[in-house]
């Protein structure tokens, strides 16, 4: 296998996870970042994001001199790489772009970070760079980003990533398949070859499939999980279970088991994201995708339903008031396993709660007790345990699926709550369980909801 230098710009989940298993591969690799006071932090080890292995991963690269971090997209891609004869420092042969490409205005992917060590960078590539997005970004960045390099000797992949949060590290290292789109052939079997060891099937391809192909996955994704939604919805009318609905369907090999869990709604820093881009993307090419919009549509009318559940669940009436009604929430964060509340569902669905006129508390492994965890986030109060959480609440609501939920003391929390109902919003309760503790379990799609 060839070792090859490696510059990653940006040290975001996504870029650093590249970064620590680029190097864990073999390859020479230094990770930039504008951030000064990350950098100085990730030399000593530190790692900010909750990334189950990455921190381990981190400090054992650094300690094998295969990693390495430097300030600035500039000092990543030239001069960077010790080695050269006569002790000449060496330029980074490929440079990953892993940058934020946050929703901007009207959905449409904001390049504005990309662009920016586009232009910081364009003239310290040394000749045969080659630049990889990795990042999300809309069909035709890579021909853009082209455009902006203005130079005939580097050539731009575009090479996404299919990371969760979570189980970063692992999916880099396991991952279901490489995608690599290039306009040229040789650069893209270069980009390749750095995962050759991993054994994952490669999609070689054009430049502006791969990009649209990271989309198709991400909304393909969410449309797996409107789907289900919609369908617990049916369930609840129709007196089915989803649980065993999902189970047969995830029997079928051609559906899976995965992504099937009925929950509040999709959130996090992509699914959101991708789904508004993409359909951004088939307007400007005149294509009306009413499947996506329905599919982000699902998705904005399951927390309404979530809000109209506790509703009813705590007044016994479809349309009774929440007005100064205490409600505890338990998990705030778009997902288990995570502390990110970008776009979390949960966050959505308390502000709908909150309009309504109930008061809030919430619990969430990752953010309470914390010697730095706010008071409140979003007008929830955040309390440091989950017997805080219950106290006098007429409902607790279960809104991320961490598994530790799943063994609390539920006779204990029924007992200081002021009304004995629990609406899990994840389906993660064991029915039987709360009832013994003496309260009323509200599920999603289930039978004796
Ligand atoms: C997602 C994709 O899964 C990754 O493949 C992709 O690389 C990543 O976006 C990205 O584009 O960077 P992530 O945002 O980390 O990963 O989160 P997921 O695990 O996909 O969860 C997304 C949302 O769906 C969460 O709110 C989660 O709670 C929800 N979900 C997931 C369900 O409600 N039910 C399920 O069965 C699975």
């Amino acid at each position: 296998m060839f070792t090859r230098r490696v510059a990653v710009v940006g040290t975001g989940y996504v870029g650093l996870t590249t970064g620590a298993c680029l190097a864990s591969l073999g390859h020479q690799v230094v990770c930039a970042d504008i951030d000064t006071a990350k950098v100085e932090r990730l030399r000593r080890g530190v790692v900010d994001i909750v990334e189950p292995g990455l921190s381990e991963m981190v400090v054992e690269q650094v300690s094998a001199g295969r990693l390495s971090f430097v300030v600035g997209a500039a000092s990543g891609v030239s001069s960077a790489f010790p080695g050269g004869s006569d002790g000449v420092d060496l330029d980074a042969e490929i440079v990953f772009l892993c940058l934020p490409t946050p929703m901007g205005v009207g959905g449409v992917a904001d390049l504005r970070a990309v662009e920016a060590v586009v232009e910081e960078t364009r003239e310290l590539l040394a000749g045969g760079t080659v630049v990889v997005n990795k990042s999300t970004v809309p069909v035709g960045t890579a021909a853009r980003t082209m455009e902006l390099l203005d130079r005939a000797d580097v050539s731009v992949v575009s090479n996404p990533e299919f990371l969760r949060e979570g189980s970063a590290v692992h999916d880099f290292l396991n991952p279901d398949r490489i995608v690599v789109g290039c306009d040229t052939a040789e650069a893209a079997e270069r980009v390749a070859a750095l995962y050759a060891r991993l054994g994952a099937p490669t999609v070689l391809t054009d430049a502006a499939s791969a990009e649209l192909l990271k989309y198709a996955a991400n909304c393909f994704l969410a449309m797996k999980l409107s789907y289900v939604n919609a369908m617990a919805e049916l369930c609840e009318r129709v007196g089915a279970d989803i649980t065993d609905v999902t189970e047969g369907l995830g029997y079928d090999r051609r559906i899976g088991q995965a992504f099937l869990s009925p929950g509040p709604g999709w959130g996090g820093s992509c699914l959101p994201k991708d789904t508004h881009a993409l359909l951004q993307v088939a307007d400007a090419a005149d294509f009306e995708f009413r499947l996506l919009r329905a599919t982000i549509d699902t998705n904005t009318r399951q927390r309404q339903r979530i809000v109209d559940k506790v509703r009813h669940a705590v007044t016994g009436r479809r349309a009774g008031s929440l007005t100064r009604v205490r409600l505890g929430l338990l998990g705030l964060t778009f997902k288990a396993g995570t502390d990110d509340l970008r776009d979390s569902p949960a966050l959505a669905i308390a502000a709908l709660l909150r309009q309504a006129g109930a008061e809030l508390v919430g619990y969430d492994p990752a953010l309470s007790g914390a010697e730095d965890a706010p008071a409140e986030i979003d007008g929830v109060t955040l309390v440091s345990d989950p017997m805080e959480v219950a106290q006098g609440v007429e409902a607790l609501v279960v809104l991320t699926e961490w598994p530790v939920f799943r063994t609390l003391d539920w006779v204990a929390l029924a007992g200081v709550m002021k009304q004995p109902i629990v609406v899990d919003t994840r389906n993660l309760l064991d029915p039987a369980t709360l009832r013994r503790a003496g309260l009323t379990g509200i599920g999603l799609g289930r039978r004796e909801a």
